[in-house]
């Protein structure tokens, strides 16, 4: 009898290297005791070593299943997925067998898992626990999740809480992001974290959003089980909702029709004027851009980057997007791309900080490659979903001079896709008819490959941003 040790830190790693050494040895389900660390030992097994054999090719809908199942907290599940994997060596056709009873367990403990993650990523409550002045803020929260799930789901905190330092502790396993490092280590128990002020502010909002007449107890459970009602703060007042809910409910139906407030005639009458462009007071335009959610591209960034520059500004100088600096910082134009264009607009004698610099879309976006973000072009969608933002920003400032970087920004302000190394140094009209000065966009200089090509692009683009300026 073989005996192999699953560790609770790196167990997809684990298991998949013990399953394929033993597939490739030969060696049957039954000749193996799979355990987690907290496993009884068994006396009659021997420490199972690593051995040579020929490699074992596996579909990848398995090696898709087995990397969800193995976090199941099931202890059956290792040799649960040997064993079906065993079979799959003769007969691959399992994989889409739906009758098989193995198989369907097996989906059975990935849907678990699954579900698992999604609820870990509703119910994690961070409260903040670092000192107001530390340069980076930094918080903790308690989880006691069903199944195995802090590693396989670290990666969605880490995208959607990458400038802050964090901690998730589990009994389990626990999960640390600290200057953009995440670690696993040992569980604990139940640290003790103070109430911080954001808390009682998500409570109002819980509290407010409840509405006594569309109450479904079922339903409502089944979305926020029981089981973490302990570690959410606003669960506390769900007793006292539920109960007071037909009362409640009762004095809705029974009260007067009310006349809407003035603000809401007046929100009605712009709707009404069916407005094609951003409207509202002045001051709001920085926070209704950081809360917009117009494409999907704010799901993953940080925070939308606002543009920058006097008020009075004569030129506007429109980028691409912002990058990962950019994103983590929230200011235009600070990364590589930035400072080449920074060193080249001195020289040009381009003052920055006398121009209003701002993106043609505001939030980065990017597919994340291990631990770096890599930057993605942005869609014409996505171009002309944040156009809006685009234009008010130019409907508030009136620049006299408009300078278009890159084929995104151009895009953005002429609708014209076309060749940008064909319109550089040109002037075009914006969609509604104000000239734009084309160039090229300072990263495609840090791209090129070829020294005598950047070298000859950058001259073109100092040319240009001396003519933007004179
Ligand atoms: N590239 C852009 O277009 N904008 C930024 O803010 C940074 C890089």
């Amino acid at each position: 009898m073989e005996r192999v040790t699953i560790p609770s830190i790196g167990t997809d790693v684990a298991w998949r290297d013990a399953a394929r050494d033993f597939l490739a040895a030969g060696v049957p389900p039954q000749d193996i005791l799979w355990g987690g660390p907290a496993a009884a030992p068994d006396l009659f097994a021997t420490q199972a070593a690593p051995r040579a054999g020929a490699a074992v090719t596996v579909p990848r809908s398995f090696i898709a299943l087995a990397q969800s199942v193995v976090w199941h907290s099931d202890p059956e599940r290792f040799a649960r997925l040997y064993a079906f994997l065993w079979r799959l060596r003769d007969a691959p056709h399992l994989m889409t067998d739906r009758a098989d009873r193995d198989l369907a367990r097996l989906r059975q403990m990935e849907k678990g898992v699954h579900r698992c993650q999604h609820k870990m990523k509703a119910f994690v409550r961070f409260r903040e626990i670092g000192a107001s002045d530390a340069p980076r803020r930094s918080f903790a929260a308690w989880f006691e999740p069903t199944h195995h799930t802090v590693e396989p789901t670290a990666d969605f905190f880490v995208r959607r809480f990458g400038d802050m330092d964090w901690r998730i502790v589990t009994p389990d396993v626990t999960a640390t992001y600290e200057n953009r490092r995440l670690t696993f280590s040992d569980g604990q128990t139940k640290p003790d974290l103070p109430e911080d002020a954001g808390e009682q502010l998500w409570i109002t909002y819980f509290q407010n959003i409840f509405n006594p007449a569309r109450l479904k107890i079922s339903a409502m459970q089944s979305e926020m089980p029981k089981k973490y009602w302990k570690n959410l703060p606003e669960a506390a007042s769900i007793a006292e909702m539920i109960a007071g809910a037909p009362s409640r409910a009762r004095a809705m139906a029974e009260a007067a029709p009310t006349l809407p407030p003035p603000r809401i005639a007046q929100v009605q009458a712009q709707l009404a004027r069916c407005t094609s462009a951003w409207d509202g007071p002045k001051e709001a335009l920085p926070a209704a851009i950081s809360g917009c959610q117009r494409c999907p591209l704010h799901k993953n960034a940080t925070q939308a980057v606002l543009g920058e520059g006097p008020r009075d500004a004569e030129l506007m100088i429109v980028g691409e997007q912002p990058g990962d600096l950019e994103d983590l910082n929230g200011k235009p134009f600070i990364g590589p791309a930035g400072q080449l264009f920074d060193q080249i607009a001195a020289q040009a004698g381009l003052d920055r900080t006398s121009a209003y610099v701002t993106n043609a879309v505001k939030h980065f976006k990017f597919e994340a490659r291990g631990k770096t973000r890599v930057h993605q072009r942005p869609s014409t969608s996505e171009i002309e979903h944040c156009r809006w933002w685009l234009d008010a920003e130019r409907a508030q400032q009136k620049p006299k001079r408009l300078l278009a970087m890159g084929a995104t920004a151009a895009y953005a302000l002429t609708g014209n896709g076309k060749d940008l190394l064909a319109r550089r140094g040109k002037i075009e009209r914006t969609l509604d008819g104000e000239p734009v000065f084309i160039t090229l966009h300072p990263s495609y200089l840090l791209r090129l490959p070829d020294l005598n090509k950047r070298r000859d692009a950058t001259a073109l683009f100092a040319e240009d941003l001396r003519r933007i300026v004179t």
